[in-house]
Order: C-alpha cells, then sequence, then structure tokens
C-alpha cells in the first residue's frame, strides 16, 4: 500500500489505510459503525474524502486513551457531513470534551503515581495496604481501586470499564 498523493481528494480503503496506520478491517469497521462514510464508485468501490483522514486519526488517539467508541461517534456526530470539517468545528468538539480529558488526565496522572503504592483495591497484598487500607476500609465507600479513582471516577456505571 502506498500514501495516496497530496492532491488526491478521494482515498481507496488501501490509500486511507496506508496513510492512516489503520488496517483495511478496521476501517471497515469504524464505517459499520458509523464513524466514518464513504461513497461507492459504479464498480461499489469505497471512496472517502481525504478528510477522513482526520478523523481517522481523533479516533485512534481517543481509543487510546480509553475514550469509549460510543463517546468518539456522539462527538463525531457534531461535525458537518455535508462539507469538510474547518478548524472551528473541530475547535467546537474539543471544547466540548475538555472536561471528558481533564478527567482523563487526572486519571493518568494518578495511575502513573500510584501504581507502585497501595491502590486501594481490597486486596491487601502490599505491605502499604496496613497504612493505606487498613482492613480494607476504602471497600466500604464503593468498588474499584478506591485510591486510584479520582473522585469523579468513582462513578462505576459511567466508566464500566475502570
Ligand atoms: S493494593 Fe489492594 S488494597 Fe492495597
Amino acid at each position: 500500500m502506498t500514501k495516496p498523493p497530496p492532491d488526491a481528494k478521494e482515498l481507496t480503503v488501501g490509500q486511507l489505510a496506508a496513510r492512516s496506520g489503520v488496517a483495511v478491517t478496521a476501517l471497515h469497521f469504524y464505517e459499520e459503525k458509523g464513524l466514518i462514510r464513504s461513497r461507492r464508485t459504479a464498480g461499489n468501490q469505497r471512496r472517502y474524502s481525504r478528510d477522513t483522514l482526520r478523523r481517522v486519526a481523533f479516533i485512534r488517539v481517543a481509543q487510546r486513551v480509553g475514550i469509549p467508541l460510543r463517546m468518539v461517534g456522539e462527538a463525531l456526530a457534531g461535525l458537518p457531513e455535508e462539507r469538510t470539517p474547518n478548524r472551528e468545528d473541530w475547535t467546537r468538539l474539543s471544547a466540548s470534551w475538555r472536561a471528558e480529558l481533564d478527567i482523563r488526565i487526572e486519571q493518568l496522572t494518578r495511575l502513573r503515581d500510584k501504581l507502585s503504592d497501595c491502590v486501594g483495591c481490597g486486596c491487601l497484598s502490599i505491605d502499604r495496604c496496613v497504612l493505606r487500607n487498613p482492613d480494607d476500609r476504602l471497600g466500604d465507600e464503593g468498588t474499584g481501586p478506591r485510591r486510584l479513582l479520582s473522585p469523579r471516577l468513582a462513578d462505576e456505571s459511567r466508566f464500566p470499564s475502570l
């Protein structure tokens, strides 16, 4: 697969895969989920507008930081369909995600800083658990690693994957 020429307005699925670094099967999956769109040629081949590369980049980065596809889809649904999203469109999207990203950053910072310490998960397996979570008292507050979850993330129903 080769990179599409810079003047190509539409990309084949192979070109989209080559430039985005995302497998064709994953691109088909994104399309199935409505995250990206294509038109069909007379020969029934998919063609993607070039700005699909930016959508795919957004999807990949969001996935990498643990944002569920459902939320990615909701965010992308706010972009215009009838034209290429411009900078203002992406600015609007990023503004709507600021709180969400702040929560993720806080979560990742805690993960980085506290993983070698007791996380309050109820295992009581680390010598520090005696100090940080004596007799699993944190278990009275709720499920999961109580010292790792920020108060905002403690709502397990909102973040079932944590
Ligand atoms: S690490 Fe699990 S309770 Fe301390």
